[in-house]
Order: C-alpha cells, then structure tokens, then sequence
C-alpha cells in the first residue's frame, strides 16, 4: 500500500458539487439501447455480480440502503432490487437512465433511478447511503486526477459514518502492458438478434493521454451482416494513485484483492465510523 498523504492537498479547487459535464456522458447516451448487447447472460441477470460482492453485502443489514451509482441500463441495481435492498440508481447519461427505467417498469420494480454525475451526488441524496457502487470500469472515465477525487468525495459524502465504497476498475497496468488491441467477445443472442461484439482499443505512448476505445457489434442477419459502432474514451490511472486519492477523498479503511496478474480489481473503502454527514439536501 502506498503511504498515506494529506487529504488537502488532494481536494481540487472545484467544489465537489460542481456540475461535470463528462465525453462518456454523451457516449453513453448513443451506446444505451444496444450496450445489453455486451453482457452475458449471467451477467445481464445480475448473478455474477451478486456473488462477487457476497461478502460486502453480507455485512449489511436486509433492507440496507445502496447507491449504484454508474448504474448505466440498470442491471446491478435492479438484481440488489429484487434480493430486497433499497437501491437508488444514478448515471451521468441520460440515455442510460432512460433504459435503466424502462428495464424497471418492464420487471414491476420500484428502483428510482436519477441522472447525477458523482461530484453531484451530495446535492441530490439527503439520506445517506450504507453501500455506494461505482462499477463496470467507470471511474476510469475522469479526466484528471481533480476529477477523480471531487467524484470521490461526492462518493463519501452520500454514505453513512462506517459506510462503504466497492469501486470495480480494469486493472489498467496490465492492459497497457500488454496492449492487445482486439479483443472479441461471445456471440450474444437477444430477442432473435445475433450479436457479436468487438473491442477495439487503441493506447497511445502517454498514460494521461485520452485512450478510445471502438466497441464494435456486429449484427447477423440471415442473408446479410451489419454492424454498429460506438466510441468510449477512458483516462488510465495507476492502483496506487487511487488509494492516495481515495485517502484524499477521505476514506480511512481502504482494501483490494489488486494483483498484477488479473485483469479487473475491486476496492473496498471505508469511510470513519465516527465522521459526520451533512447532507446538503432534504430529499428521500
Ligand atoms: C462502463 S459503463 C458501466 C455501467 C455499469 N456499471 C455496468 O457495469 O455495466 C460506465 C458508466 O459510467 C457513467 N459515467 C461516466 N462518468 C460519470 C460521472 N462523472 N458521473 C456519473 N456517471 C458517470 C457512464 O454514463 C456509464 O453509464
């Protein structure tokens, strides 16, 4: 674990409750209504992610309060929705909430789900949360480092004293190590479409430097195939810069299974039993 460093120092000029207005968001808005297309099965039920976060959810009451906060279409929520949580979900795009909705209704599921980029997070929850989400790779979409910490301290501002923040990320040495640049993916069948899809990435010398991704689908017709594309730009961080800036952010506990080996990781940060909360609004 890096050494710990003062959380000043890290706290961007920008309030944390300033309004940001992310590339991914506009990406995102066009990708909505086809990104299910990425999922497994598994996936797209929800297992996979309720067994991997078996333990964190353990820990937590039955009715407990959770953010997913990357919630895009709506997946992860609506599975910690149907074990019984009470699940708000939030996204910066509005064309992902808009299909996190409509999966909602579809189920019968009463999930709120609302548009709110992360620095805005305290101006939007009055109640804090016990468990904050922020997966799926998606930190991975702020531009700098004063954007990484004012997302996380809208992160910690939404949680109860002892609440806690699971942030899953691409394990971004091991991508840039290796570089593989095309990267299929199973053949996908959804309501009589066949679907394959495709990652293109493409990783230029600097890490800070913006890193675009193609994600290609490519649809299989009886007679014909087509294909639509969608470009998603990410902004590499290394593990240890996200300990310091989470300890920036204010976190005091913080705990991942990160290994050089493996292509993802999840964090685990805890905020101080004793901190004190003050929510800036008084809606549910
Ligand atoms: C890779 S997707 C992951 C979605 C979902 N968690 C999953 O695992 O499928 C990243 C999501 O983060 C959202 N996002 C990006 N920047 C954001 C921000 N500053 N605040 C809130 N959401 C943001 C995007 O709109 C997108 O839906």
């Amino acid at each position: 674990m890096p050494g710990d460093i003062g959380a000043a120092s890290l706290v961007p000029e920008v309030e944390a409750e300033t309004t940001m207005n992310t590339v991914a968001t506009d990406e995102y808005d066009a990708f909505a209504s086809d990104y299910h297309f990425l999922y497994s099965d598994r996936v797209l039920s929800g297992a996979r992610f309720l067994e991997g976060y078996a333990e964190v959810l353990q820990s937590l009451p039955p009715r407990a309060r959770i953010l997913d906060c990357a919630c895009g279409i709506g997946v992860h929520s609506l599975a910690l929705a149907r074990r019984g949580y009470d699940v708000r979900g939030t996204d910066a795009s509005a064309g992902m909430i808009a299909e996190a909705r409509r999966r909602a209704a579809l189920e019968g599921l009463e999930v709120e789900f609302a548009r709110c980029s992360w620095a805005d997070l305290p101006k939007t929850f009055g109640r804090p949360f016990d468990l904050v989400f922020c997966y799926g790779n998606a930190i991975g979409h702020c531009r700098t480092p004063e954007e990484i910490v004012a997302s996380l301290c809208g992160m910690r501002a939404v949680l109860k004293p002892g609440g806690v923040l699971a942030i899953d990320s691409l394990n971004w040495e091991k991508a840039r190590r290796e570089r593989v640049r095309f990267c299929p993916m199973p053949m996908r069948v959804r309501d009589g479409s066949r679907c394959l899809p495709l990652y293109v990435w493409n990783f230029p010398p600097r890490w800070q430097d913006p890193h675009l991704i193609e994600v290609v689908l490519l649809f299989q017709e009886e007679t014909r195939t087509h294909h639509r594309s969608y470009p998603i730009t990410y902004y590499p961080f290394h593990y240890q810069d996200l300990v310091i800036r989470l300890r920036g952010a204010g976190f005091q506990e913080v705990q991942s299974d990160f290994d050089d080996a493996k292509d993802n990781y999840t964090v685990i940060a805890r905020t101080d039993n004793n901190s004190v909360q003050e929510p800036r609004a008084q809606r549910p």
